[in-house]
């Protein structure tokens, strides 16, 4: 379908031809002065300096073609040229019924289907899933579900950090206290036992232990460098003890974002760029790209319009050791070779920009990927405590994403069994779902690149801005329609008459701006655009809801209108959770 503002500006348009103008005048824009009118055209000022007309005669001469437009209750020109547009009742509940039988309401897939790899949760195999990763989730999850919606063919990649000298730090510390592990020794050629030698506690224990001692030991270091080294260079012992690793972690990560709604089809790491880094590197080599440094081998990617100092891309260390450079470079060749996508997002701390820089510059400069596929750095912010500082626990360190999540839904639980309304069973299921609403509303509600405050106060009211609310509002709409059914009646085959209040009109007008949000947040890439409707949406509801009686209302016809539009607007209000990657409960 197309979207109901474009309906109008068709009309507008049609308009400035038929009075002698050009089309190109006609844009329409919701009006910035709702109290005036419901949506406005500010072309004539424009089409004055071309005409040389004053602004309110051409505004005159187009209202005037539109006198007998059934689309418009009203359509003034007034000084100093603007067109004020109402449109009628009846044009914006015929939109809203066609919304409400039309598969996706409506919404027109995007024209051109992209494919298109996310990457995005990045987690760092062995430590535990902090906040910090909490953010490259949710948004990232919500983009793939905006972006499927609209029609592109999206693969979601974990891209966990599997590779690194945090492995090496691992094998390192088992080493010390456990050196008659099997693993170790050398001379061993069997087969290695199938039980990993730790659990998950334990291995999310010796990390930042390990980390500790090498900060303080120079020589432990070098050990667990050179682990690094020999795990890369693919020595069996080690080997083995990478899959345990990564089994251990994987299964638990699995459940964290199982709590999270946050799925993904790939779950590859850094380690699966390795097979393709030493023909990478002979490549970047020959065709004369890396060149020697300092010992290390790396590629301009400086351009002359820079502003800032960009430095090269850093394919290997002086020890020949493989970088994040070097691995995000790789990666982007299976990810070419199994794929050939048109875009590849990251979702990743903005904080990382230079790094992405780097890589795109340089995978595009070696012919990594053609110059057609978009390479698309997407930066969050920090998320800060109340204090302004990045989010800590109350003792200082990082706050694990399991304890957070358990935080909120206990605080939540609380909240829900004050008000009395249920069982301990189901309200502890409710708090669960209400909590990660809260949550994730909390970050997408912002803006990805801007820092937010974790408030987890406000983020758990069921006033303001806040996903509570919105679910709040999505189980009044059940709770009413619910009512309806009890009392015998169907919720087939009901239609929206044309609107008889101002909070009806009002909530229809929202409605009918769902497929510009929905398409703004996905091509833009910008969860937040949703957030924003489906506040503004909520509070026409809630409005609505206090302005009209609705189950009470005697005419039956009137009645049923009322329960199509609350079930059109639950309907919608729904699947724009679902894009931003969460649901609603059928109490609260
Ligand atoms: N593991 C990285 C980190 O925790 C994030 C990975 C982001 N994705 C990427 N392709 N580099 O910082």
């Amino acid at each position: 379908m197309k979207e109901f503002i474009k309906l109008i500006e068709d009309e507008i348009k049609a308009a400035f031809k038929a009075a002698g103008f050009d089309e190109k005048y006609g844009s329409v824009t919701v009006s910035n002065r709702p109290d005036l009118c419901e949506f406005q055209c500010n072309g004539a000022m424009a089409a004055a300096k071309e005409y040389h007309k004053k602004p309110i005669d051409i505004a005159t001469a187009v209202s005037e073609q539109l006198s007998d437009c059934s689309m418009f209750e009203s359509v003034s020109a007034v000084m100093p040229g603007f067109l004020n547009l109402n449109v009628t009742g009846e044009a914006v509940a015929t939109y809203a019924n066609n919304m409400a039988n039309t598969e996706g309401f409506g919404v027109e897939k995007a024209g051109n289907p992209r494919t298109v790899i996310l990457d995005y949760g990045g987690p760092n195999v062995a430590k535990p899933l902090h906040v910090g990763h909490l953010r490259s989730a949710v948004i990232g999850e919500s983009i793939k579900r905006l972006l499927r919606f609209m029609g592109h063919n999206v693969t979601g990649d974990i891209h966990m950090g599997d590779w690194g000298l945090q492995m090496g730090l691992i094998i390192t510390e088992l080493n010390e206290r456990k050196p008659e592990l099997v693993y170790f020794d050398d001379s061993y050629e069997g087969d290695y036992p199938k039980e990993a030698p730790f659990t998950i506690s334990e291995l999310e224990e010796i990390y930042p232990t390990a980390s500790g001692k090498s900060k303080e030991d120079p020589a432990y270091k070098e050990k667990a460098l050179l682990a690094t080294a020999e795990l890369q260079k693919g020595r069996r012992g080690y080997t083995a003890l990478l899959e345990h690793i990564l089994n251990v972690s994987v299964t638990d990560l699995k459940k964290n974002y199982d709590r999270l709604s946050v799925s993904f089809d790939l779950w590859k790491g850094e380690r699966d760029a390795d097979p393709f880094i030493p023909d990478m590197v002979e490549k970047m080599k020959a065709d004369g790209f890396a060149y020697e440094s300092d010992g290390a081998l790396v590629v301009d990617v400086a351009e002359e319009s820079d502003t800032k100092e960009i430095p090269p891309c850093m394919i290997l260390k002086s020890d020949g050791a493989a970088l994040y450079d070097t691995t995000d470079l790789a990666t982007l060749i299976w990810r070419q070779n199994d794929y050939h996508p048109d875009q590849v997002a990251y979702v990743v701390d903005k904080r990382q920009e230079l790094h992405f820089v780097q890589v795109f510059r340089c995978a595009k400069k070696t012919g990594i990927v053609p110059e057609s596929c978009d390479l698309k750095f997407i930066g969050f912010g920090t998320m800060n405590g109340k204090d302004g500082k990045p989010f800590k626990t109350r003792d200082g360190g990082v706050m694990r994403l399991s304890s957070l999540l358990d935080e909120i839904s206990e605080k939540m639980e609380a909240k829900i069994k004050e008000a009395g309304t249920m069982d301990d069973e189901e309200a502890k299921k409710t708090a669960d779902i209400v909590a990660l609403a809260a949550i994730k509303y909390g970050d997408l509600s912002n803006q990805p690149s801007k820092d937010y405050i974790f408030d987890v106060d406000r983020f758990i009211s069921f006033e303001g801005n806040t996903g509570p609310y919105i679910l709040y509002t999505i189980v009044r709409i059940k709770s009413i329609i619910n009512k309806y059914i009890e009392a015998g009646n169907s919720m087939d085959d009901l239609t929206i008459l044309t609107p008889d209040s101002d909070s009806a009109k009002s909530l229809l007008l929202s409605l009918t701006k769902f497929e510009g949000a929905v398409s703004g947040a996905a091509e833009e890439m910008l969860p937040n655009r949703l957030c924003a409707f489906i506040y503004e949406l909520s509070n026409e509801i809630n409005h609505f809801y206090h302005e009209t009686r609705i189950l009470a209302e005697e005419d039956e016809a009137k009645k049923k209108s009322y329960l199509a539009m609350l079930d059109l607007a639950k309907r919608v209000l729904e699947q724009s959770i679902d894009l931003l990657g969460f649901e609603a409960p059928e109490h609260m």
